[in-house]
């Protein structure tokens, strides 16, 4: 099969405004991944092209991009999800939106971290330890509370999909919520209170208009709006 790759492509040493690469490769299996695709691109026909990835295999969560107009991780998606029944399908590529672009594919991921960072994303616990030596033990009703959580690879699919991030970057965003919901459901945690601060204050959860583009976009499968509902509960009730 051929497929014609588009990438949106930006040097800032070069460039004064972002282009469209064409890009035309044969002998593209239904089973590539687009990261294989971009590999390619890189490898065979311009070596400049600027892209971050590493494990290849859905767990690093470094090569979040925007794939025919929707988030998703290049080492996930199958060429065959994306062509359509065409022999010949144009896929088309660019850097996850809302984040400055450093060069084509590579975004500055530093203000989602800064979100990530500022949930407190740590389990917090300052009271002694079971005097028996003992580690601080947990129900497996407790623990399922935040399993789905857990499950967060900070890929940045969800934040970089939300137009309430877009409209303002200062909004924490569904993956530093995700973060949070997994510690303060945690029943073994003691920061809730300082994390609910952050989550429920101006640019907190209550910038999150149920849009549901995060859960969607989220490689991981996390119902990342169910878990932003359930610490808006929090906040609500005042009840874990
Ligand atoms: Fe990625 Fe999902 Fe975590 Fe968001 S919640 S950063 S989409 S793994
Ligand atoms: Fe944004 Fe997800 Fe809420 S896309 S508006 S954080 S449900
Ligand atoms: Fe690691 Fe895709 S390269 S998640």
């Amino acid at each position: 099969m051929q497929v014609n790759l588009r990438i949106r492509r930006f040097n800032p040493e070069k460039d004064s405004k972002a282009w469209w690469g064409d890009y035309t490769l044969d002998d593209v299996s239904r089973n590539d991944t687009v990261l294989d695709l971009l590999n390619r691109v890189k490898w065979e026909i311009d070596g400049t092209l600027a892209l971050r990835r590493s494990c290849a295999h859905g767990v690093c969560g470094s090569d979040a991009l925007r794939i025919n107009g929707a988030n998703a991780l290049a080492c996930k998606t199958l060429v065959s999800r994306l062509s359509g029944g065409s022999a010949a399908p144009t896929i088309q590529i660019e850097p996850i939106l809302g984040l400055r672009v450093i060069k084509d594919l590579i975004v500055d991921m530093e203000p989602f971290m800064d979100h990530y960072r500022s949930v407190l994303p740590y389990f917090i616990n300052d009271s002694p330890p079971p005097a028996d030596g003992r580690e601080r033990l947990q129900s497996q009703e407790d623990r399922a509370r935040f399993d789905d959580t857990t499950k967060c690879i900070l890929c940045a699919c969800c934040t970089t999909s939300c137009p309430s991030f877009w409209a303002n970057e200062k909004y924490v965003g569904p993956a530093a919520i995700v973060q949070a919901h997994r510690f303060i459901y945690d029943s073994r945690d003691e920061g809730a209170e300082d994390r609910l601060k952050v989550v429920g204050d101006t640019f907190g959860v209550w910038r999150c208009r149920t849009n549901f583009n995060c859960t969607s976009a989220c490689p991981r499968e996390i119902e990342v709006t169910k878990a932003i509902a359930e610490v808006k509960k929090v906040l609500a009730t005042g009840e874990i």
